[in-house]
Order: structure tokens, then sequence, then C-alpha cells
């Protein structure tokens, strides 16, 4: 059986994450989407309101299992007999990054290769970032994040914007 890991920050999911996973789960038997905490990153949505959004985006693929993890992406995907680590590629701009984690994941768990999905042409601009701009400015966030979590993202931002 052929796992593969879905890692990132979800903050929130968007419909470029959904596309990827769909598309990976199409790929391996087993899909693991794994929201990894990022010591870069202040998110907006804790652990479990992320986990808890992807689950729901995620019921239409049987494959497809969702969980947390906070520490070392390559040990978990060790302790989890995963091969690969799926990632999508939204633009040369991505690549840079994308390619010193692939690296370093390879060097720290040899046994694991990074596959890289191109991001459908309509989805290329999506990021979780450019969301929650456009939702902390009122603006109409529906064509980008899947509509089981839209009401969860609009009250995140409508309840911030009141304190
Ligand atoms: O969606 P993001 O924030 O770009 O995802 C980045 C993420 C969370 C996958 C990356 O920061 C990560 O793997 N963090 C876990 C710690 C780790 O393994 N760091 C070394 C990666 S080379």
């Amino acid at each position: 059986m052929k796992t593969a890991i879905c890692p990132g920050s979800f903050d929130p999911v968007t419909n470029g994450h959904l596309d990827v996973i769909e598309r990976a789960a199409r790929l391996f038997d087993r899909v693991i989407v794994v929201v990894v905490v990022n010591v870069d990153k202040h998110p907006a949505f804790t652990l479990s309101e992320r986990v808890d959004m992807i689950r729901r985006c995620v019921t239409h693929l049987p494959n497809v299992e969702v969980d947390s993890h906070n520490g070392l992406l390559a040990a978990y995907a060790g302790e989890k007999h995963a091969t690969a680590i799926v990632k999508g590629l939204r633009a040369v701009s991505d690549f840079e990054y994308e390619f010193q984690m692939a690296l370093t994941n390879r060097r720290l768990n040899p046994g694991l290769e990074t596959v890289f999905l191109t991001a459908t042409e309509d989805k290329m601009y999506l990021s979780s970032s450019l969301v929650k701009q456009v939702a902390a400015y009122g603006g109409d966030i529906a064509p980008f994040v899947p509509a089981c979590i839209l009401p969860d993202v609009e009250d995140k931002f409508r309840k911030d914007g009141e304190q």
C-alpha cells in the first residue's frame, strides 16, 4: 500500500488545497492530510479548527485521513510509513522554498520523496493568506474556499472584526 502525506498550515484550507488532495487521492492508496505547526506563521485558526474544517471537506474521499502534527515532518512520515510528500506548486515563486524543504526532508528521511502537483490554472493564484485578507475586509470568499467551510471562515473574521 502506497501512503502519501499532504502537509501544510491549511489556515484555512482553500479550493487549491482541496484540488491537490483530490488528485493525490487518485495517485496513492492512502493519503494523510496533516496540519503541521509552521513556527514561522501565526495562524488565525487553531490546529483543531483546521483539522475539523479539512475533515468536513474530504468526506467524499474514502482513502483520505486528516491528522495534525507538531514536530518534524520527516519523522511523522516515517511513523506513518509514508513514502511521499505531495505538495501543490503554484508558481515559480513557490519553487525555491519548496525545493529546499524537499531536499531537507529527503536528507532527514532518505526513503521520502516529494511529489509536486502543478496547480490547476484557475486556482494558481489562491492562497490562505489572500483568503484571510479578503475575508478580513468583508469581501466575498465563496469562490476561494470549499462551501462547507465558508461559514467558519466568515464567522472567524466577523467575530475578530467585532473585538
Ligand atoms: O503550508 P505551509 O505553511 O507552507 O507548510 C509548511 C510546512 C508546515 C509543511 C513546513 O513548515 C513543515 O514541514 N514544518 C514542520 C517542521 C519541519 O519538518 N521542518 C523542516 C521542513 S524542511
